[in-house]
């Protein structure tokens, strides 16, 4: 029997990682942010001053990359080969890289590998773009988050804000209209809503009710 995977998908700002994370420990399983991998290359790429427009050296560098997600008592921690990355990546420079990076097939494929092998030990709560449709077209519940740009801009804004990163709301919002385009477009792995997903567009919900809403759709899911 396969672990349960509870796929979320949705674009940027619909609230995926605060919801993801709350259903993962109110079922105890593992959460993990495929997004934050996406970032990690990206990062990297950043630091190595590898352009974006070089696909063979970043893929060579993702092959040569070790990503490790930690969920404990201390937070969510993102380490990129060893290093505590987990604010770093949160910038609006590698925001804007992580397209170049999530359009490579071959880095797709090396990141595939890695968020398939979490399902053999735990089971998951992944958000991403392509969970139910890439990585997981078999999880047991996928969910499609969505929610009204002007909401997710000041998501965004907020939870910059509280890692004390500056933010421009007007700018973000523009950001996020650009980086939806290129999620839905992009001829490898777009962001689609799969027939099978449920659809939750949270605009006017709260957090805790989008959360009973999975967890119900858990437990519907579990009884038969
Ligand atoms: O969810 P996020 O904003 O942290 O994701 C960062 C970028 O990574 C986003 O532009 C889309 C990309 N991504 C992806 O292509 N596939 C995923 N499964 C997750 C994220």
């Amino acid at each position: 029997m396969k672990n349960f995977v509870i796929a979320i998908d949705g674009p940027a700002g619909a609230g995926k990682s605060t919801v993801a994370k709350l259903v993962a420990k109110k079922l105890g399983f593992l959460y993990v942010d495929t997004g934050a991998m996406y970032r990690a290359l990206t990062l990297k790429a950043i630091n190595e001053k590898i352009p974006f427009s070089d696909e063979g050296k970043l893929i060579e560098m993702a092959k040569n990359t070790e990503i490790e997600l930690q969920d404990n008592e201390m937070g969510y921690k993102v380490f990129l080969d060893g290093q505590d990355v987990s604010e770093a990546i949160r910038t609006e420079e590698v925001s804007k890289g992580t397209q170049f990076v999530a359009s490579i097939l071959q880095i797709r494929e090396i990141l595939w590998k890695m968020q398939r092998d979490f399902r053999e030990r735990n089971p998951l709560v992944m958000e991403g773009r392509d969970i139910g449709s890439k990585v997981f077209p078999d999880a047991q519940l996928k969910i499609f988050l969505d929610a009204s740009v002007e909401e997710r801009a000041k998501r965004r804004y907020l939870q910059l804000k509280e890692i004390s990163l500056e933010g421009d709301l007007k700018t973000i919002e523009r950001e996020i209209i650009e980086r939806d385009e290129k999620d839905r477009k992009r001829s490898i792995s777009p962001l689609i809503r799969q027939p099978d997903a449920f659809y939750i567009d949270t605009t006017g919900m709260t957090i805790p009710q989008v959360v009973e809403k999975i967890i119900s759709l858990y437990k519907k899911s579990t009884m038969h």
